[in-house]
């Protein structure tokens, strides 16, 4: 057998405060990175695990599917937490394996392919004026994140969805009240159970959807959620709202993470700003470094079925690893100078949207919003700094900035 490297600096995984500190965070993945690519973590209040640092065991882990699975435990949440999901049976696309995950994603696919996006592109370059007009509206000054980034691709989430806009705000609520769940300003209540009250008015919510959706079919997402068949059976309630739960919530806080981080890199790089102003072709490769740069999604786990090896370290059946996408994509051997953010960064190999099977289904639709965005903001942008201090949200899952107030000028 072999010795478990047990590195003090992984403990950062299982501590919320950690990623709104990116510097202390990145000090602690170089340092893993380097010295324990493969750590074992204990830490009070977790399940153990092993933390996964680099880019390429990153991807080996996530190609060999069979071996490491999403279920019993996809992502990393306290002890408390593991057993709260397992009793609410939740199972949304990131908690099943092949050969029923594949059957389950394929009921939306539909949704984010290329004609799909084609499709949506009118309404979603329609939305990025819509928010950059009422940055104009609103003088100079803002916080991005609570009054532009948001709301943006919940819109855009919720018009794929075909969720009236009169509900946007609840659903806005709830998004946050879920993945804001180890932030002390988001969070609902103290107690777990109080927390779990998000949840539960999410599902009461979709219920109602997938209801009305059963009674008079519409051309949207919801409809297709709530009409599909797995061989020939339709999908139980708590699956339906399961799709829907897992498209709303990954479909949101994302992408705006996203946005308004490429918006903090490019005031922070303004050589940079500049560069892409004066070159808008550069935008697809710009949009893909902002993901790169932010990667919102922290982490996702595996579960070893059989005893298995990652770099050496053996891995026993029944042990789960985190992946860690930040670590990956500021990755030494895979990106030249990978702590310099830049425009036109080529080849941009990130994993920002995981690998294999779960690749991020809504990949194509993120990418649209983000360049649909900053090519309505860009050319009408004249000066841009930072009004305050930017500050992180405090989270161990899905995150980015909580705050970033910004002073500009903007013409019509
Ligand atoms: C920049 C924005 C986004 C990032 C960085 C991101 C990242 C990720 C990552 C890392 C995964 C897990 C992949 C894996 O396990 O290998 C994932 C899965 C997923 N994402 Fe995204 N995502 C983004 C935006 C979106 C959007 C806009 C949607 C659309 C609604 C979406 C829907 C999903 C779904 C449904 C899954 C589960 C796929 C599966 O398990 O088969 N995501 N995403």
């Amino acid at each position: 057998m072999s010795v478990r490297i047990a590195d003090e600096a992984a403990r950062v995984f299982a501590d919320p405060s950690a990623y709104a500190d990116e510097a202390r965070l990145h000090a602690a993945m170089t340092h893993l990175r380097a010295n324990a690519p493969v750590s074992w973590v204990e830490v009070p209040g977790y399940n153990p695990f092993w933390a996964i640092t680099k880019h390429a065991d990153i991807m080996a882990v996530e190609r060999d599917n069979l071996v490491f699975t999403n279920s019993p435990r996809p992502v990393l949440t306290t002890a408390e937490g593991d057993a709260q999901h397992e009793a609410m049976g939740i199972s949304t696309l990131i908690h099943l394996d092949d050969p029923q995950h594949r059957k389950v994603r394929a009921i939306g696919a539909d949704w984010f392919r290329p004609k799909a996006m084609r499709a949506l592109k009118v309404r979603v370059d329609e939305l990025a004026k819509t928010f950059v007009d009422q940055m104009y509206e609103r003088g100079g000054e803002c916080d991005f994140v609570q009054e532009v980034a948001v709301n943006f691709p919940l819109y855009v989430i919720m018009s794929l969805l075909g969720i009236p806009e009169s509900d946007f705000q609840r659903m806005l609520t709830y998004t946050q009240e879920l993945f804001g769940n180890d932030d002390a300003e988001l969070q609902r209540g103290e107690s777990m159970e109080e927390r779990g009250l998000a949840l539960f008015d999410m599902f009461t919510y979709f219920n109602e959807i997938t209801a009305a959706r059963r009674a008079r079919p519409t051309e949207d997402l919801a409809s297709a959620i709530a009409n599909a068949r797995i061989d020939g059976a339709p999908l139980s309630d708590i699956d339906t709202v399961s799709y829907y739960l897992i498209v709303a919530t990954a479909g949101h806080d994302t992408t705006s993470a996203t946005i308004s981080g490429g918006l903090q890199a490019l005031i922070e790089n303004p050589d940079q700003l500049q560069r892409l102003q004066q070159n808008p072709g550069l935008m697809p490769l710009a949009v893909e470094e902002m993901i790169r740069w932010v990667t919102p999604v922290k982490e996702f786990m595996r579960t070893a079925q059989q005893d298995a090896e990652v770099r050496g370290v053996k891995i026993a059946a029944g042990e789960s690893v985190l992946l860690s996408y930040p670590s990956g994509n500021r990755d030494e051997d895979v990106f030249t100078d990978p702590f310099r953010f830049d425009v036109g960064r080529d080849p941009n190999k990130h994993v920002a949207f995981g690998y294999g099977v779960h690749f991020c289904l809504g990949a194509a639709l993120a990418r649209m919003e983000i360049n649909s965005f900053f090519t309505e903001l860009l050319p009408r942008l004249k000066s841009v700094e930072l009004a305050g201090r930017p500050e992180h949200i405090a989270t161990i899952f899905v995150g980015g900035l909580k705050h970033l107030p910004i002073r500009y000028s903007l013409t019509r």
